[in-house]
């Protein structure tokens, strides 16, 4: 009798701690989630569910420009290295989130008027030390982010400006020097379906790819809008010509803005659990799609400040998006 109880005892203790990243594991996904540092540094709460339910982490904004050299030639990395240190404890990949922005910039950068040559040289030692800071701890970078236009084309952002097109080439052989074994990606978003957008960075991967330039692959942010959701057949069609050129994909900000849903909150969470498992599953479909990550853990500390994006409610209570992801990674 003792030994069954035991037993008992151990099957529901097994079978209720078995987080997404156990059941993804077996279907070769990756499962991860960016990081509030506030909370990650004085909430159980949330570092349960990390070490529950993820085996990657990514820096919300602990790892930007702004953070990591805020003056010119003085670098930080406390923040980084915090995060470093939890995920090697617990065992997990990081995810390193960005190299190259416009965004989040320090001052000394957008102050700074800097010509063609002095501007390569902050792009190139940004790039190099901050990469060879993190060498052997982060398995994949975001070298650059956000850099194609939503109406079309290249962004005109501080980088392309003054350096030109081929920023983002220098930029990934700059990354690819400084740490040889970390993935490098490019990274964007509205660029998950076949529109203008993702065509653009198609063809610049393409071109990447042809002149030899070390890329990886391509993250699709999707942050996905509720009441405009992406076609999942031509997420699907992305995901199959970057593998083409024998890019990897990563879901690297999934999130749902569910502002504007007309109808009632278990409506609302019903269909953005529905968008959850459609990604999860066309992910789980591509070869190329090796990773989701959820940008932010709970719906209280979400950047889109309202609705349900994430998988837990403000209490940490899963949301039906959460059961819905579980359901796509069990085949269900
Ligand atoms: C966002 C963070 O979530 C916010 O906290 C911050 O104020 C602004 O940046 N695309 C990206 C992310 O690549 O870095 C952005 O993160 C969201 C959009």
């Amino acid at each position: 009798m003792k030994n069954q109880l035991i037993l008992l005892g151990l099957l529901i203790g097994t079978s209720s701690a078995q987080g997404l990243k156990d059941l993804a594991a077996p279907r070769n996904l990756d499962v991860g989630a960016a990081i509030n540092m506030f909370q990650l540094m004085d909430n159980p709460d949330y570092t349960d569910i990390l070490e529950k339910d993820f085996n990657v982490v990514v820096a919300e904004n602990a790892m930007k420009m702004d953070a990591s050299q805020p003056q010119r030639g003085e670098f930080n990395f406390a923040l980084g290295d915090l995060l470093s240190s939890y995920a090697q404890k617990n065992n997990m990949k990081l995810r390193g989130h960005t190299l190259l922005w416009h965004e989040q910039v320090p001052k000394w950068m957008t102050d700074g008027n800097f010509g063609k040559d002095e501007l390569e040289e902050v792009m190139k030692n940004h790039i190099q030390t901050v990469a060879s800071h993190y060498k052997g701890r982060v398995y994949a970078w975001d070298v650059v982010n956000e850099a194609i236009s939503d109406s079309g084309g290249m962004r005109d952002t501080l980088w392309r400006r003054t350096l030109g097109d081929d920023f983002i080439a220098r930029a990934f052989r700059y990354a690819r020097e400084a740490d040889p074994n970390a993935k490098l990606f490019y990274n964007d978003y509205n660029s998950e379906t076949m529109n203008r957008k993702s065509n653009d960075i198609f063809e610049m991967v393409k071109k990447l790819k042809a002149d030899g330039v070390p890329i990886d692959g391509v993250g699709m942010q999707m942050h996905l809008t509720l009441v405009a959701p992406p076609s999942i057949t031509e997420i699907q069609q992305n995901m199959k010509r970057l593998e083409g050129l024998g890019l990897e994909v990563h879901i690297t900000e999934f999130d749902v803005r569910t502002t504007g849903f007309m109808g009632t909150v278990a409506e609302r969470n019903a269909a953005t659990a529905k968008l959850y498992k459609d990604v999860v599953n066309v992910c789980l479909q591509a070869k190329n799609c090796t990773t989701f990550i959820v940008w932010g853990v709970t719906d209280g500390q979400s950047w889109l400040k309202a609705g349900s994006p994430l998988m837990w409610d403000a209490f940490f209570k899963p949301n039906p998006a959460y059961f819905a992801v579980q359901e796509a990674l069990q085949g269900k």
